[in-house]
């Protein structure tokens, strides 16, 4: 008998702060068995608007700390650091690493204006722009919001609906991406505001990683406890922010 086949499936998330927390919780209702871990590195955020040299150094730096959990997959809840630094990690690992996109494909297949919000760095990627010419058309709209992660990231506990508005920008919408996993925490907020659907990219990825470990097939598991180790950043918070805002 292979021991090997009784060992957990270690999975890593990674985002420079809170946001990517949305995406553990999606992934941790599917995966009761599985052992998760969070990186974060909350005091560096927003990684949106690191020069890229900070931003890969930082990237590095935490992925080598990931690389020495070897982990069954590896997740960048980030889009800023997808955008960025995936197909580089990518080609430095053997691990499979997921990455989170701005979900262009399905808003634009919704039909009318799609606006893109995302952090200046996502904004003027490459890989967002390759997204772009694949998935959108001329009515597709890329809006950087330099202040919106930072803002999430500080108030988490307290998020003030009137504040948020203001820093939303007026323009009209038939479909809204957030491309930048602290905005999913304001979803409703911005649903209010522009009055259309709002994606994420969150149930694609989750998807993703479930194919990769074998089991895309799993329910959604009620209650759920899930084993989760929360490292560097600001721990405490994240956790908190996790099991109070998230699981309430
Ligand atoms: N949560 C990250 C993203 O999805 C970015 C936040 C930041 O700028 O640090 O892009």
């Amino acid at each position: 008998m292979d021991l090997a086949e009784f060992s957990p499936q270690k999975v890593c998330f990674f985002d420079s702060g809170i946001g990517g927390l949305n995406l553990l919780y999606e992934s941790a209702l599917r995966l009761p068995e599985a052992e998760l871990y969070y990186f974060a590195d909350n005091f560096n955020v927003p990684y949106g608007n690191l020069p890229d040299e900070e931003l890969e150094k930082a990237v590095d730096e935490i992925f080598s700390e990931i690389a020495k959990i070897n982990p069954t997959v590896a997740v960048i809840a980030c889009n800023t650091v997808t955008a960025r630094c995936a197909e580089r990690l990518r080609s430095k690992y053997d691990f499979p690493i997921v990455g989170i996109q701005p979900a262009v494909k399905e808003a634009v297949r919704a039909g009318g204006k799609c606006v893109v919000f995302a952090t200046p760095a996502t904004a003027k990627s490459a890989s967002l722009n390759k997204l772009i010419k694949e998935y959108g058309n001329d009515l597709t709209q890329v809006v950087a919001c330099p202040k919106f992660a930072q803002f999430v990231e500080q108030n988490i506990f307290n998020l003030n609906e009137e504040e948020l508005m203001k820093l939303l920008p007026d323009l009209k919408a038939d479909t809204v991406v957030l491309g930048c996993t602290h905005y999913i925490f304001v979803k409703e907020t911005v649903q209010k505001k522009y009055g259309c659907p709002v994606f994420t990219g969150v149930d694609g990825t989750v998807r993703r990683i479930l194919k990769l470990l074998g089991v895309e097939n799993k329910q959604q598991i009620v209650p759920f406890s899930p084993k989760i180790t929360f490292v560097g950043g600001d721990e405490q918070k994240n956790k908190r922010v996790f099991y109070d805002v998230l699981c309430r």
